[in-house]
């Protein structure tokens, strides 16, 4: 296929470069940081315009990522993520391209899924800062205050976005199931779970956890793990991660939006991976410390069954075997 990848400069998204070329396909990069490829902004219709006629699929994973710094950054994700996103959809309609592949995120969900004793399945409300502040880190049953258990968490959950990434990444599902739907194309979102691997961007206040690890021991500092660090993840290796996105590029239905968890079944604690990380790297053992933001989820852990079943993606970088090469490799 001719694929337009856009943030083809990026960390998932060079992975992702390679995995297309790899394949067979003939990819064109379009990103803000040029170098090697097309530069240009998502959100400049002309950039797209100029590159997209005769395109089969476009392979969106430009964005502005993370959890960001304060209000102050709204405009940015509105601007880059929304507007972006609705620029390039309407383009790739004028231009006839009819498939789409869009860098989504677990944090549509908001807090992960979990089970009351009582209640059965529940989805809690977000964390108290008085119970945070006495260390009670677990969620409760909105309907009982109980303790709950954490379950996994499959694609038809209710979408609850907590912070505005995760407000624009679901705002991105929404215009992409728009475009479908009006168009007859085929969207395929990937829900990605926490990415890491070789180039991820070094520590910065949009960094995920992995990344902010790995800075601190390749500074000779120990990882500080937040709450206790019980909180569970989904670390998943950036080239399973493109290999999702290469999967994708055969699947989906016309005229609809489906979604699809891109994580790698094998759960662990923040707190494993400060270990597993630190250990690799030969650098100081984590620290707990307790802190917490009040923006955090506790536990969010995926189901991969249905892009199993459907996209026949199944991770296959291991957690220690990637852990192992992320202590080592570079970062971006
Ligand atoms: C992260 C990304 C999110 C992305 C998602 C899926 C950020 C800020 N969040 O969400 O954008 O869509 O993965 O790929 O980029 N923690 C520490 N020490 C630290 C920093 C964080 O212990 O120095 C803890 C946090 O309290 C949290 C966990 O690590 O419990 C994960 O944090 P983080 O990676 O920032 O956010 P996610 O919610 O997992």
């Amino acid at each position: 296929m001719k694929v337009l990848l856009t943030g083809s400069a990026g960390f998932i998204g060079s992975h992702v470069a390679e995995a297309l070329t790899a394949a067979g396909h003939e990819v064109t990069g379009l990103d803000v940081r040029a170098g090697g490829v097309e530069g240009g902004d998502v959100r400049d219709e002309t950039a797209a315009g100029r590159l997209l006629p005769g395109v089969d699929a476009v392979v969106h994973q430009a964005a502005k990522v993370g959890l960001g710094v304060d209000v102050a950054d709204l405009p940015d994700y509105a601007s880059v993520n929304v507007y972006g996103t609705a620029v390039l959809l309407a383009a790739m309609a004028r231009h006839g391209v009819g498939r789409l592949v869009l860098a989504s995120s677990m944090v549509v969900y908001g807090e992960g899924a979990y089970e009351c004793g009582e209640h059965g399945p529940v989805r809690p409300r977000p964390r108290a800062a008085e119970d945070l502040d006495r260390g009670i880190f677990e969620p409760r049953c909105p309907g009982c205050a109980s303790p709950l258990t954490p379950a996994v968490i499959g694609e038809d959950a209710p979408a609850d976005p907590r912070n505005a990434y995760a407000t624009t990444k679901l705002a991105q599902e929404h215009l992409a199931a728009n475009w479908a739907r009006e168009t007859g194309g085929v969207a395929v979102a990937l829900r990605y779970h926490n990415v890491y691997g070789p180039r991820m961007p070094r520590d910065t206040p949009y960094s995920g956890v992995a990344a902010i690890f790995r800075s601190a021991l390749e500074a000779g500092r120990a990882p500080r793990v937040f709450e206790d660090g019980g909180q569970r993840r989904d670390f998943v290796h950036v080239r399973d991660v493109a290999r999702a996105n290469l999967a994708a590029l055969a699947a989906g239905r016309e005229g609809a939006l489906s979604a699809y968890n891109v994580a790698s079944g094998q759960p662990h604690t923040v707190g494993e991976m400060a270990a597993e990380l630190a250990a690799a790297r030969g650098g100081p053992g984590p620290v707990v410390t307790g802190e917490y933001r009040l923006g955090d989820v506790r536990h969010i852990v995926a189901s991969p069954d249905r892009a199993r079943a459907e996209l026949g993606f199944q991770a296959r970088v291991g957690f220690a075997e990637g852990m192992r090469e992320f202590a080592a490799a570079p970062l971006g």
